[in-house]
């Protein structure tokens, strides 16, 4: 599948992914595409947190008339499982409830679910993913314009999602070089890497595109694409929120690929409330600081720009 197949020429993917759950993944979706849609952008919020869905719950929907089960389950076309969301030129395709896991999903589905997620008729379709880096989340998250991370200022968290960008990036790798028989080549150097001198994934690319000339063109061309946008939530202190800006800077030295700190979420009892009362939240509390910094984190996101960092480095 090329660029030009994806949601016509206009239209966008964003991933919203991470590795661990209870970040905000979910909640940083919900209102990445109200605010996007509140701005008047057509937008289709795919929930592929399988086994795990509640994108819904952040729209006071409760139990979905249709789902991503009856793309699996029945063959129904994707297109017809959006549901209208109480957001004008929003609607929401709900996760599957049924499957136990994201590990399911047969190859042929993704396939198919991954083309017609493409065709979909919106200028921003916004999918949100599980936790975990399971091959089908990474694929999902690979099929990304946008790839935004969300992490919170914990050690775990920030673990899980080094794994995640890891795995990401790795299997774009083997992907891209895989229609030149090189795959295997790819997964030989990385299991001997002490021997290659290879000591993450930065200098597997490096040390593929030196012994293999030819094929740096072509990793260069299909990287292209893998560009992070983080989004760091629940932020308790300023000291946090540098964390941020430290975090960016260790992705971009072991992954060598570029990354934007592109905004922070404070962390707000408005969030949860706000699902509890089923008040979207983005449409609810536009006046809160917390609404301000998610209003400032997209516009970074669509101008591939950094947030600044009070008081401190960028
Ligand atoms: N900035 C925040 N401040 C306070 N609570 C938050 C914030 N972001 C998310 N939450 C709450 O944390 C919980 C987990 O969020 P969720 O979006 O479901 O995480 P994930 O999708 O990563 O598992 C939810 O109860 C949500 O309301
Ligand atoms: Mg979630």
């Amino acid at each position: 599948m090329t660029q030009t197949e994806k949601l016509g020429k206009e239209g966008e993917i964003w991933a919203v992914g991470g590795g661990k759950g209870g970040t905000g993944k979910t909640f940083i979706t919900s209102s990445i595409g109200t605010y996007l849609a509140q701005k008047g952008r057509r937008v289709i919020l795919v929930d592929m947190d399988i086994g795990g869905a509640n994108l819904h719950s952040f729209f006071g929907i409760d139990r979905p008339a249709r789902s991503l089960t009856s793309f699996f389950e029945t063959g129904a076309a994707l297109s017809d499982l959006a549901v209208r969301t109480e957001i004008e030129s929003m609607s929401l395709i709900t996760g599957d409830i049924h499957s136990l896991s994201a590990e399911n999903i047969k190859f042929s589905q993704k396939l198919k679910l991954f083309r017609q997620i493409m065709k979909l008729n919106a200028q921003n379709v916004i999918i949100d993913l599980g936790a975990g880096s399971h091959g089908n989340t990474l694929d999902t998250f690979l099929i990304a314009d946008r790839m935004i991370i969300v992490i919170a200022p914990e050690i775990i968290a920030i673990e899980n999602m080094y794994h995640f960008v890891k795995a990401a990036l790795f299997r774009q790798v083997k992907k891209s070089l895989k229609e030149y028989g090189l795959k295997e080549i790819v997964q030989h150097v990385w299991d001997r890497r002490e021997r290659y001198g290879v000591k993450n994934v930065k200098d597997l690319i490096d040390y593929l595109k030196d012994a293999y000339p030819y094929f740096g063109a072509i990793l260069d061309r299909e990287l292209g694409h893998f560009r992070l946008h983080l989004v760091l939530n629940m932020v308790r202190s300023g000291q946090d929120i540098q964390l941020g800006a430290a975090i960016k800077s260790v992705l971009m030295k072991y992954l060598g690929v570029p990354v934007h700190f592109s905004g922070y979420v404070m962390y707000d009892d408005t969030v949860w409330r706000s699902v509890r009362d089923r008040k979207p939240f983005m449409r609810n509390y536009l006046s809160t600081g917390t609404a301000k910094e998610i209003e400032t984190l997209v516009e970074n996101i669509v101008l591939a720009r950094d947030v600044t960092v009070p008081g401190g480095m960028s």
